[in-house]
């Protein structure tokens, strides 16, 4: 009888394994997730503990949210993707309420079968603790209880939650996680908008120079002005009393050593995620290659009459067909002067037309970003005028290339590109002082890339497996003081590379860069170009 009832149970239990659809399979393992937190522990000073809050959900239109996006920290630490988690991490082993000594505590979602119906599987206690590692999990509701006495502790390396609201339908939402741990670490009347202002402050110390500090600390009252409540910070008000360089630094030191201490988060998580793991970088590998060959189907596709949107969804199927999750961030699809406008997100324009299109879109695969675009002329050929422009900004990546390695400063990057912009644009004649290259060349060469596009880091000097972005631009609205000729040409050349001790690794080679070869690219034939589909003739009224 007992060897009938093991056999029908092994029977349904393959069965249910039968019916389980294929998932990805490359996801970041726990053992990543555990050394980042053994890394992230060699960094912290005795008797700390670090904080990690889950970003809260957003309401996208009545009872629907907005995808969730995991709060990047949180996911670098600990592989945890659902809302409502929060993560501790000890400096030291801890005893209180486990029999086991334990030095990290994931707090998770409960399991709740009727939500699970609507909304998917949650991992729960049991699922956390065998698929994250960590040391204890527990339901975020046992936060209040949990015995660990947080006043005790030296520095609480913690950075708030962003756009935080209460879902007033739960009592352990992000909210009301993070008013318990508050009330339990003795926040008191501590501010999270103040602390945001002055870890940014803190992170540039030249600022309590005399050349600076009046600008700061006026900033500082204007902010004030808007928000009184910040003067009762009192970190933040030691800032608006400095006299001078001595007092303003001193003001820093405070800040620097606070027991709620914001710039040792930012400066240890800037520091652990600037530079990419082996398990990271295949990551972001895959993320790059799927939006490289998928700008390589954009170019391909376009036409004329195509909408900015249709290109879009050429680009994002790419993504999805090569088994990208989502964008990693809005896709910019700007047709001639829409390109000059550098975070265009409405693509709205129902046909490219006749000019260039500058496409800056970057897939994510499993947290990790890439950050790349294009431009390309929709007719399939530069023009003379579009090609001189294009030629000024691949050549000043190919500058900034030539410099990519190990000990290069970010400012370098930044003035070798805005350099070689500028010879190119006084040999056009479309400025006459190098200063004016920023008229035409607004925004930075260089930003760290990963998990969020701004990615966290140290800008600094580069380092051996950090991952930057080189892209340089020049942007011609109507009515510029110069020729005609130019107006309307944007152009934007964006690259992701990996630093190397002596050279760099271009990232992005899947996608062509010089005008030659993406001429020959968009000579092939695209997979939407068969694809014929439209609208019956709209009817009016009822
Ligand atoms: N896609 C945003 C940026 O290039 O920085
Ligand atoms: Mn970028
Ligand atoms: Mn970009």
């Amino acid at each position: 009888m007992k060897k009938c009832l093991l056999a029908v149970i092994t029977v349904m239990y393959s069965c249910c394994l039968l019916a389980q659809l294929p998932q990805p399979t490359d996801y970041l393992p726990a053992s990543f997730h555990k050394g980042r937190r053994d890394a992230l522990r060699a960094l912290m000073p005795p008797r700390s503990v670090a904080v990690f809050f889950a970003s809260p959900e957003r309401n996208f239109s009545n009872d629907v949210n907005y995808r969730y996006h995991a709060n990047p920290d949180l996911y670098y630490f600990s592989g945890y993707t659902e809302p409502n988690g929060l993560l501790l991490v000890f400096k030291e082993k801890q005893s209180a309420g486990s029999d086991t000594p334990y030095d990290e505590v994931l707090f998770v979602r409960k399991k709740d079968a009727r939500r699970e119906m609507y909304t998917g599987k949650r991992l729960g206690t049991q699922g956390a603790k065998e698929k994250l590692g960590v040391g204890l999990v527990l339901e975020g509701s046992a936060l209040k209880q949990f015995p660990v006495d947080l006043k005790a502790f030296d520095h609480i390396i913690y950075d708030g939650v962003k756009d935080l609201a209460d879902d007033y339908t739960s009592n352990d939402d992000i909210y009301d996680l993070l008013n318990v741990f508050k009330e339990k670490a003795g926040f008191g009347g501590y501010d999270d908008q103040a602390a945001e202002q002055y870890t940014k402050l803190v992170a540039y110390d030249y600022l309590a120079e005399d050349d600076y500090r009046p600008r700061v600390i006026a900033g500082l009252r204007e902010s004030v002005k808007q928000r009184p409540a910040l003067a009762n910070d009192s970190l933040f008000a030691a800032l608006l009393a400095a006299k001078d360089a001595a007092g303003m630094r001193a003001a820093f030191d405070k800040i620097r050593t606070a027991r709620i201490n914001t710039t040792m988060y930012s400066q240890f998580t800037n520091r652990l995620r600037q530079i990419k793991t082996p398990e990271e970088m295949e990551l972001l590998r895959k993320a790059i290659d799927i939006s490289s060959l998928a700008h390589v189907e954009a170019m391909k596709a376009v036409r004329p009459d195509m909408s900015e949107r249709e290109l879009q969804g050429v680009q994002e199927f790419i993504h999805k067909k090569l088994g990208a999750e989502d964008v990693g961030y809005g896709s910019i699809v700007g047709a001639g002067e829409n390109g000059c406008t550098l975070h265009y997100e409405t693509n709205s324009a129902t046909a490219v037309g006749r000019d260039m299109v500058l496409m800056d879109v970057g897939a994510e695969y499993h947290g990790y970003t890439a950050d790349v675009t294009r431009t390309f002329p929709t007719n399939g050929r530069f023009s003379r005028e579009q090609k001189q422009i294009y030629d000024i900004v691949y050549e000043a990546q190919e500058a900034v290339f030539a410099i990519c390695r190990e000990g290069t400063s970010f400012s370098a990057i930044e003035d070798t590109a805005a350099a070689v912009v500028a010879r190119g644009l006084m040999r056009l004649g479309i400025i006459s002082n190098p200063a004016d290259v920023r008229k035409y060349y607004p925004h930075g060469c260089s930003h760290f890339l990963g998990l969020d596009v701004h990615d966290k880091g140290e800008y600094d000097v580069l380092k051996e497996n950090m991952v930057i972005t080189v892209e340089p631009g020049i942007y011609i609205p109507p009515g510029s003081p110069c020729d005609q000729k130019w107006w309307r040409i944007a152009v934007r050349i964006e690259d992701d590379v990996r630093i190397d001790k002596q050279k760099m690794e271009l990232l992005t080679n899947l996608a062509p860069r010089k005008t030659e070869d993406i001429e020959k690219v968009m000579q092939q034939k695209s997979f939407v170009d068969d694809l014929k589909i439209s609208l019956p003739a709209p009817k009016k009224g009822f």
